[in-house]
């Protein structure tokens, strides 16, 4: 049995070998990242991905703990860090702290993330100092899409310095690692030169110490979703669709089930004894 991995284990990765992050959210899932990633995350873009929502705002903190206990069951190795959702922690740091407990308690993960920059940073240092680790959300943090008016790269021109601020606050509060999403890539390499935590980028730059995705997307299982910064490793939606049709096919036709799908008449299942 391979031995779960600590927050001490990604501090010392910083700025020598890449930290591999993938998200999931069901065990069947995480038993297949496991083996391959250091931190799989349980992202509220399960609201999106599983649940057909139209934006990560409609995620509540019950479907994360679900989604939650279900990753647990499929992890050995990775480090497993769990999204808070939209409204369960920006109130204060008294509310992010009852509902991240609760978050680790009832899921058993290591850390929890939450989106913002300075303006999360006392909850940030507040959750820290009390036993939850935090890995932090700045750049595009999709929970403010409607504050942004899109899921636009955040952080161009003039606007990088309120990013980078953002990221010193956090860094500075106490997060554990940083995720980095969708910010231009001189800006996201200036960013982790500067920070002493790790950066887990997506849609930022190949300097980050680690990179993340959401496994959905990476398995092209996600329809006709396809953002610059994801890269199809594979067409898992083309591959179910085929089969799919071949399955509707066989049973329109008759060719489904086989004899060797039935019961009580091969030899085999004769000598078993298996009639049923
Ligand atoms: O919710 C999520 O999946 C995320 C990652 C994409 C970073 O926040």
């Amino acid at each position: 049995m391979s031995k779960t991995l600590t927050l001490a284990n990604i501090a010392v990765a910083k700025g020598k070998t890449p930290l591999v992050c993938l998200t999931a959210y069901t065990t069947p899932v995480a038993r297949l990242v496991d083996p391959h990633c250091d931190i799989v995350l349980v992202g509220d873009s399960v609201g999106m991905v599983l649940h057909g929502l139209p934006s990560t705002l409609g995620v509540t903190l019950e479907m994360m703990i679900l989604h939650g206990k279900a990753v647990r069951r499929g992890l050995e190795r990775a480090l497993m860090v769990v999204d808070m959702p939209f409204g369960s922690y920006e109130e204060g740091p008294e509310q992010a702290f009852c509902n991240a407990a609760r978050v680790m308690a009832e899921t058993g993960c290591a850390a929890v993330k939450l989106e913002g920059g300075e303006v999360m940073a006392e909850t940030i240092q507040f959750l820290a100092s009390r036993g939850v680790p935090v890995m932090a959300h700045v750049g595009l943090t999709p929970q403010a899409v409607n504050s942004f008016g899109g899921y636009r790269v955040q952080g161009k021109g003039e606007d990088a310095d309120r990013v980078m601020r953002d990221a010193l606050a956090v860094a500075e509060a106490g997060a554990f690692a940083l995720v980095l999403e969708k910010v231009p890539e001189t800006l996201a390499r200036r960013i982790t030169e500067e920070i002493t935590i790790p950066t887990i980028g997506i849609g930022a730059s190949p300097a980050c110490d680690g990179q993340i995705l959401v496994v959905d997307d990476m398995l092209g299982l996600f329809g006709d979703f396809r953002p610059k910064f994801v890269k199809r490793y594979t067409e898992l939606a083309q591959a179910a669709e085929t089969a799919i049709a071949a399955y509707a096919r066989d049973v329109r036709e008759r060719r489904f089930p086989g004899i060797e799908h039935v019961f009580g008449h091969t030899t085999k299942d004769i000598e078993r004894g298996d009639q049923t």
